[in-house]
């Protein structure tokens, strides 16, 4: 698959947008600030329903405008798709693909693959928990079908379950209403653990892959830090949190808590981790990402590079660029890359070669689109 167009009303600094894109590479390039990020934001907004930037889908919208409005056109096996999403002032959403509306953010899951790596992601190895949790759930959900379904009924039950809670903090129900939620809420915890254990371990498979053929010095590995329960055991414990449940109105234990540790040289990035080690780890993640999904769906995502050359040295540029190459001779086929950056000759520094003729250029320029 690849994104053959993009057109953009009122998202972010673009007012009016509209680039198309070759099968290859694609390079798009301008000073920061002139909204190149923000032209990956919407590609990733039409494959996953949201951006990769933020939650808060409001601050999308352009400054003072009423509505945005984003339209892809994908090449499926030489069929055409088209994918729309309209954004209000409120942040109403709606999305169609080829015009008729989805019910629900399932149906774009996995239709259009896209890998983003971006410097606007180092939150996965620096931030809190929930950011590691997202990255995971991205991947697995696109990767299986079974994930995303526990994933959405676990979330779901958890929602039901936090409402009880108040309930019976403000005296409106009866403690003895969780012991049905309990249960229930407890079989898909245990599912979704063992999901993410399971997928874990292929990712990691794939992962240690990436690292070697990287260079043989880079010593990563990630683990899965959740205590993963019985069935049994996971009641016991959500009774033995009643309380303090009732008392904050939330569900303190299970799988929305989970961490994922992610290790240099056996050390914890997060709390040992140099800048250096922090951007690798990262781009290394990402790149297991890509090779993995790859692998399990027998598609090829596009690969959306933001800024990668301003952010890292131009010898891992270089491999990074060079283990994408490789990726694409051993499976034959291509990968569609779309590269910001602010300046072109950083790209040449890390061995890719701009054909005139085969790569479209787009210059974003901070003025005119502001
Ligand atoms: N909702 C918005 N309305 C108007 N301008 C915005 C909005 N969100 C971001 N911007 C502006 O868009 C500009 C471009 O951002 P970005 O896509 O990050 O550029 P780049 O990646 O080229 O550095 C920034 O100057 C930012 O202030
Ligand atoms: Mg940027």
């Amino acid at each position: 698959m690849a994104i053959m167009k993009i057109e953009m009303v009122s998202f972010r600094n673009h007012s009016r947008m509209h680039i198309e894109f070759s099968k290859g590479l694609n390079v798009i390039w301008g000073e920061n600030g002139s909204g190149k990020t923000g032209v990956l934001e919407a590609i990733h907004s039409l494959s996953f329903g949201k951006s990769f930037r933020t939650n808060r889908h409001k601050e999308l919208l352009k400054t003072d405008d009423d509505f945005l409005k984003i339209k892809g056109t994908f090449n499926k096996n030489n069929e055409k798709e088209i994918i729309t999403l309209h954004q209000n002032r409120k942040g109403e959403r709606r999305f169609h693909i080829n015009k008729a509306p989805i019910l629900g953010l399932k149906e774009l899951m996995g239709k259009n693959l896209v890998v983003v790596l971006s410097p606007e992601e180092q939150v996965v190895t620096k931030g809190p928990p929930a950011n590691r949790r997202q990255f995971f759930d991205k991947i697995f959900s696109v990767i299986s079908k079974a994930y995303i379904e526990t994933l959405v009924q676990y979330h779901r039950i958890l929602k039901q379950r936090n409402a009880v809670l108040i309930n019976i903090r403000e005296n409106r129900s009866n403690k003895s209403e969780l012991d049905a939620w309990d249960s229930s809420i407890a079989q898909e915890a245990v599912s979704l653990w063992g999901k993410r254990e399971k997928l874990l371990l292929e990712y990691n498979e794939e992962l240690k892959k990436v690292a070697k053929d990287f260079s043989e010095e880079e010593p990563i590995a990630i683990d899965y830090t959740s205590a993963i329960y019985s069935q049994e055991k996971t009641i016991e414990t959500l009774n033995k949190n009643k309380q303090r449940d009732i008392l904050t109105g939330i569900t303190n234990f299970g799988p929305h808590r989970d961490d994922f540790k992610i290790s240099w040289n056996t050390k914890d990035v997060k709390k040992y981790g140099s800048q250096g080690e922090h951007k690798i780890s990262l781009v290394l993640m990402k790149l297991a990402e890509l090779f993995y999904i790859a692998k399990s769906t027998k598609q090829t995502p596009t690969l959306l590079l933001d800024d990668l050359f301003a952010k890292l040295d131009s010898g891992r540029s270089r491999k990074v660029v060079d283990l994408i190459k490789r990726f694409e001779k051993q499976s034959g086929n291509e990968i569609q890359t779309i590269i910001t950056t602010t300046d072109l000759i950083d790209l040449e520094k890390s061995g890719i070669e701009i054909n005139d003729e085969e790569t479209p250029t787009f210059h974003l320029k901070r003025t005119c689109n502001a």
